[in-house]
């Protein structure tokens, strides 16, 4: 068969999604202009009855700090609307304290600078954003476990040494390290970048689709020690937005290195996950392999798995695309059904995000939730900036 190459994502549309699409934008504008004013500077994550806290002032290390100025740069590469970017552009000035106070950071500055600065570099060629996400990049550099071949997760807590700690959450950030090497012409960052991600492919996802959330190494010499259950349900279990960034995370691997083994793995993830969504109509429960009750969704696993697939749908001939497309329309469109928030006056978009199985809150609006839910109609729309 002659192979089609891909084509554009909104072309493979239905028309009816067409047309919801063209009323979520216009009510994602009303929306997003409205927090905008409202919000500004602060550093929104989970509102309290319908309004924010400012988290910059509680931690400014939080992981999720940057996806606030991922939806303002979305938004101002959407519209042109300089309050976007002006709003955007505080933010990252405000995490110059994390980056300078240093010992609350972990693998997570991938999520907080590519939203930021390194946004900022790609649409304005800010000198001083590029000097931040490079800092950032080498500080992620620098968690490189050279024995067991991973980037470290998170740091130590009191009475527990997490050196050999490895989470699949950390593959979102690993694209500051492709960033950084294409920037500096300098192949180390990649190199990490790829390593971590072969460990991840062996030692991390499993052969039916699914993956582990954690996976501990003795730091030493690189033994396989461990998979504790983590923010799902237990070992064995299937945290669904584990899958989500498992799935995101090695289409994204594939963009930035073309390896076929990356785009399998990111596919079989993506299957799996179509599957198991298929039976709870198009709502990913919070884990896929729990008990039966409670019935607890994780809408924020939707939304990330979503732009994962059409992820994939940019990297497969055409005749292969719809059924990633219509998987991430459909999930999109039965979480804006049943969770989405448009009233304007009110913090938060998308309702129905959950922070783990045990404990933290649940079916809340979180912040990446909404993230990925521009993310994914920009996409769509054909309107969005490449982030990752
Ligand atoms: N990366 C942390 C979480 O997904 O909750």
């Amino acid at each position: 068969m002659k192979v089609q190459p891909p084509q554009s994502i909104p072309s493979q549309v239905h028309e009816e999604d067409q047309i919801w699409l063209t009323s979520i934008w216009s009510n994602l504008q009303t929306k997003m202009s409205a927090e905008c004013a409202r919000i500004g500077s602060r550093i929104p994550y989970i509102p309290v009855d319908g309004h924010y806290e400012d988290l910059g002032e509680k931690d400014i290390y939080w992981w999720t700090n940057g996806f606030w100025p991922g939806m303002l740069w979305q938004m101002y590469r959407a519209t042109g609307e300089m309050d976007y970017r002006l709003t955007a552009e505080k933010v990252e000035e405000r995490l110059d304290a994390a980056l300078s106070g240093f010992t609350g950071l972990h693998h997570d500055v991938g999520f907080m600078w590519l939203h930021t600065a390194v946004a900022n570099y790609r649409l304005t060629g800010n000198p001083r954003s590029k000097t931040r996400g490079l800092h950032a990049a080498s500080l992620l550099a620098g968690r490189y476990n050279p024995a067991g071949q991973f980037l470290r997760a998170w740091n130590d807590d009191p009475g527990q040494n997490r050196a050999g700690w490895m989470i699949i959450d950390c593959l979102m950030n690993v694209p500051l390290l492709y960033w950084a090497s294409e920037e500096t012409q300098d192949p180390r960052y990649r190199d990490l970048a790829i390593l971590h991600t072969d460990t991840v492919l062996q030692t991390t996802l499993r052969r039916d689709g699914s993956s582990n959330h954690i996976t501990i190494f003795d730091p030493a010499d690189g033994s396989l020690l461990d998979h504790p259950g983590g923010q799902g349900f237990e070992s064995g279990s299937s945290w669904s937005r584990g899958q989500a960034w498992a799935l995101y995370g090695m289409a994204l691997g594939h963009r930035h290195t073309h390896n076929p083994d990356y785009l399998d793995a990111a596919k079989r993830i993506a299957h799996y996950f179509i599957a198991n969504v298929s039976s709870t109509g198009d709502l990913p429960l919070v884990d896929f392999r729990a008990p039966a009750e409670p019935v607890v969704y994780d809408t924020t696993a939707a939304m990330c798995a979503a732009c994962g697939l059409l992820e994939i749908a940019e990297a497969v001939p055409a005749y292969e695309q719809r059924i990633y497309i219509s998987a991430a329309v459909r999930m999109l469109r039965a979480t804006e059904q049943q969770f989405v928030n448009w009233n304007p006056e009110q913090d938060g978009i998308v309702g129905g995000g959950t922070e783990a199985y045990h404990g933290g809150k649940q079916e809340v609006p979180i912040i990446y939730g909404d993230y990925f839910f521009i993310e994914a109609v920009l996409r769509l729309l054909n309107r969005g900036t490449h982030l990752w």
